[in-house]
């Protein structure tokens, strides 16, 4: 039985229960321990008596991070409601003497190391559960709405967003497999946008990769990503649809979850019941780039030092920029929209104003950019012209030309990170402690 549904068990109900020993406390005449099981934060209490003294002996001697498998009774519990009077032991084996993890709170940089048992200790069980219910939430919010789940490829020939940032796949014996180069995938969206213009409204969901070398706490070589693709909808729909996604899925982690908040609160020191009730109480702000250099022009009269102070219609913004517009120009999650063309990608629908594109990221508090979406440039011609301009080679790509002459309706998109969505929630800040086995330049360890 999972240790969750002991707590649903009725007393006196004799129950098995597995997992592993978080905390062993022995007295004269009774010991507690600890048990948890990944269903629960808490884990159940385990109360052992010297009156079986044979159990006693036994378990009193177990240490912690031992599996354990017992049968008991469950006895009613003041403070947690249920516990476990054990009766008998059916298997425990111990960890070797040289087990890293001990009673004591350890480093995240100790516990990057031991990213393979980070996972049995309090702290990563409340990341990757929350981590686990957004995942599962993201599903559910598309299902809903009646999305079409689409899988596109891992293996690619195109760097989608032409940043030249991705990895190669050759053989082992460094040979080109197929006829062309291959790369692993930086984005699902050309592949989505073909599925747009037949099922409507579709969406990925699957690990992304790109090289770049920014050692950041918010960047990882593999990442997953969401990212929906809308027919017949523009850039307005998609902030909104982005919008209610962001709600549905810290809504369902709220309802949960308050355990696993209430201890990472307390970890990160970061007030999260409030920052996601914030989160997901508000309508987002949306404003333009151009308001948004004016904003942090005049955050800079005030006396505020950015390390980039030089604020430009034409500058990309940096973390400083994001964090200083969302947590504290607008203090809740913000959409800035109409980038100018020369900084976003090629594909994004360009403007009358032959100076901006209808391009969107959100930026949300603590983390910054969560999401990067635009509408799609629908003109054959204007798409070639900007792949020119970008140096673009558009062999690679001519398929995903060939789809605006062939009954294409308009299409909008947005890719949004997991990684910085389970960073938002949790409170974690350095995206290595949200993956479950993080990739990031120069760590390949497990
Ligand atoms: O803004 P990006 O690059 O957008 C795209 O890839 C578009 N093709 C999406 C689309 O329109 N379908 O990436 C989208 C999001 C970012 O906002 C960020 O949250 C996350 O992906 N992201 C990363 N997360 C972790 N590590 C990295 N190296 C990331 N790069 C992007
Ligand atoms: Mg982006």
């Amino acid at each position: 039985m999972k240790i969750l549904d002991v707590y649903k068990s009725k007393e006196n109900a004799i129950v098995q229960v597995n997992g592993w020993i978080r905390f062993n406390r022995v007295s004269k005449n009774v010991g507690f321990i600890e048990l948890f099981d990944g269903s629960n934060l808490n884990g159940i209490q385990l109360v052992y008596k010297k009156s079986q003294i044979e159990i006693y002996e036994k378990l009193s001697q177990v240490t912690l991070f031992s599996a354990l498998q017992i049968k008991g009774k469950v006895i009613a519990d003041k403070k947690n409601g249920r516990e476990v009077l054990v009766e008998s032991v059916i298997f425990c084996n111990e960890p070797a003497s040289d087990f890293p993890l001990g009673k004591k709170e350890h480093g995240l940089e100790f516990l990057r190391q031991q990213a393979h048992l980070r996972v049995k200790t309090k702290l990563f069980q409340a990341v990757m559960t929350i981590r686990s219910t957004l995942s599962l939430s993201i599903h559910d919010f598309f299902a809903q709405k009646s999305f079409h789940y689409l899988n596109s490829p891992i293996i690619t020939k195109n760097d989608a967003e032409g940043a030249g940032e991705s990895f190669f796949v050759k053989t082992i014996k460094n040979k080109n497999f197929w006829s062309s180069p291959a790369s692993l995938s930086v984005s699902g969206q050309l592949h989505a946008e073909a599925y747009a213009q037949a099922f409507t409204n579709v969406y990925t969901f699957a690990p992304t990769f790109r090289a770049e070398n920014s050692n950041t706490t918010r960047h990882a070589s593999e990442f997953w990503m969401i990212e929906p693709e809308v027919a017949f909808a523009d850039y307005n729909d998609l902030m909104d649809l982005g919008q209610e996604l962001i709600k549905f899925v810290i809504k369902k982690v709220l309802l949960k979850h308050e355990i696993e908040l209430k201890f990472l609160a307390n970890f990160s020191k970061v007030d999260l019941l409030t920052d996601l009730e914030t989160i997901v109480n508000n309508d987002y702000e949306k404003i333009s780039y151009k308001k948004a250099i004016k904003i942090l022009q005049n955050a800079i009269i005030d006396g505020v030092n950015f390390e980039q102070n030089k604020i430009e219609f034409g500058i990309d913004f940096g973390i400083e920029h994001e964090k200083y517009l969302a947590s504290v120009y607008a203090k809740k999650p913000i959409f800035i929209y109409d980038y100018p063309l020369e900084i976003k990608s090629f594909y994004m629908y360009q403007n009358d104003d032959q100076e901006t594109v209808r391009g969107f990221d959100l930026l949300v508090p603590r983390i910054g950019e969560l999401i990067g979406g635009s509408q799609r440039e629908n003109s054959y011609e204007k798409l070639i012209q900007a792949m020119k301009i970008k140096k673009i080679k558009s062999p690679d790509l001519d398929w995903y030309l060939e789809l605006r002459k062939n009954g294409f309706a308009p299409s909008s998109g947005f890719g949004l990170g997991l990684e910085r969505l389970v960073m938002l929630v949790t409170g974690m800040e350095n995206i290595r402690d949200v993956l479950p086995f993080p990739r990031t330049p120069g760590d390949l360890n497990f």
